[in-house]
């Protein structure tokens, strides 16, 4: 990728983006944010299901498109150790599919991906040239897609990201203050280290790398975090410190420091370690991503107040 000056996304008049995924967290935000910068083409579940080839081939046959946003995939990483089949149709063999049918016609892609592809032993922020090793089937099938894409054109990008939250859809900041409401004690792993990363940072890093004031998009593999990290307890603390400055009665204020071991309910096996570099970001934009705790601090104080009402969603 080539280095940029500081800009912001310059989306030419006219711009046609398909956004793939369109009811989901990050779909949705995608939506949201080029609503009257571009002609969208949300296509969710219910106009586009990635379990059929020949329902994608018609769909994307018969719309007018010049960008397009994969972010629907199958995120459920328990349920994904279950059903290896439809994780790898729906994570693999569905993002491949679409990336030759957008080669095909001209179209750029870009791809969403996950920290699960890396395994999670390495000391220090994974940066894009690191071998990717799965630990899980969620991971393994993701790395397949990524692998489709990128074979499928030069020019499309795969954006890797992690423990994504924001406003559109309940994600773990939403189900640990639920969680703090009700109980009166909590832990979380504190060996678990990662980047929080809000969809509305997300959106705006993705298309500064889609629409550059100057030069070609990037393409290729590219790390997507808010900038630093943390562990998952340490995250947890900071969702419950930014929710009782907002005024929700939190029965559990301190979160105690735990392991992974500890979650029997996980079936696939997490990285311990999967905090990514965004030197490769911060190279082409000019500027690296905002802080993970500003970004969370913006979300709470957005949200804090009805935090308590809404129903818990497991992370
Ligand atoms: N969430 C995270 O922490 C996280 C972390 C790293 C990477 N990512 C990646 O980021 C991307 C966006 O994630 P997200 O947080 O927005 O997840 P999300 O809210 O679960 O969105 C995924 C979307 O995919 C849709 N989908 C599932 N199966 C489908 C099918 N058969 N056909 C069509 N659509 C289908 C879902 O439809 P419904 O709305 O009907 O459920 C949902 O709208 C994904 O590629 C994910 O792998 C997410």
């Amino acid at each position: 990728m080539t280095r940029q000056l500081r800009t912001e996304p310059s989306i030419p008049d006219g711009a046609r983006v398909a956004v793939v995924g369109a009811g989901g967290r990050l779909g949705r935000a995608f939506c949201d944010a080029l609503a009257g910068r571009a002609t969208v083409f949300p296509l969710s579940r219910r106009e586009l299901d990635l379990a059929s080839p020949g329902a994608i081939r018609k769909i994307l046959g018969g719309l007018d498109f010049d960008q397009l946003v994969m972010t629907a995939a199958l995120t459920a990483v328990d349920h994904c150790e279950d059903e290896p089949e439809e994780a790898h149709q729906l994570n693999a063999e569905a993002p491949g599919l679409i990336a030759g049918i957008c080669e095909a016609r001209g179209a750029r892609m870009v791809h969403f991906s996950t920290d699960f592809v890396f395994d999670g032993g390495k000391e220090g922020p994974y940066t894009e040239q690191d071998e990717a090793s799965p630990i899980s089937v969620y991971g393994a099938s993701k790395l397949a897609g990524e692998q489709r894409v990128l074979a499928a054109s030069s020019r499309h990008l795969v954006a890797r990201t992690s423990w994504v939250y924001g406003p559109h859809r309940p994600a773990f900041p939403e189900w640990i203050v639920a969680q703090a409401v009700a109980k009166d004690s909590l832990s979380l792993p504190a060996e678990k280290l990662g980047a929080p990363t809000f969809t509305s940072d997300l959106v705006d890093m993705t298309l500064r790398l889609m629409f550059p004031a100057g030069g070609e998009p990037a393409a290729g593999i590219v790390h997507l975090c808010n900038d630093g990290s943390c562990s998952w307890r340490d995250w947890g603390q900071a969702c419950l410190d930014l929710a009782a400055a907002a005024g929700v009665p939190l029965k559990a204020r301190e979160i105690q420091p735990g392991t992974l071991g500890d979650i029997a309910a996980f079936k696939a096996r997490r990285p311990v370690n999967s905090v990514m570099s965004t030197a490769r970001y911060a190279d082409f934009a000019g500027q690296p991503p905002r802080a993970w705790c500003e970004a969370l601090a913006e979300h709470l104080s957005r949200s804090g107040p009805i935090l308590a009402l809404r129903e818990p969603a497991l992370p």
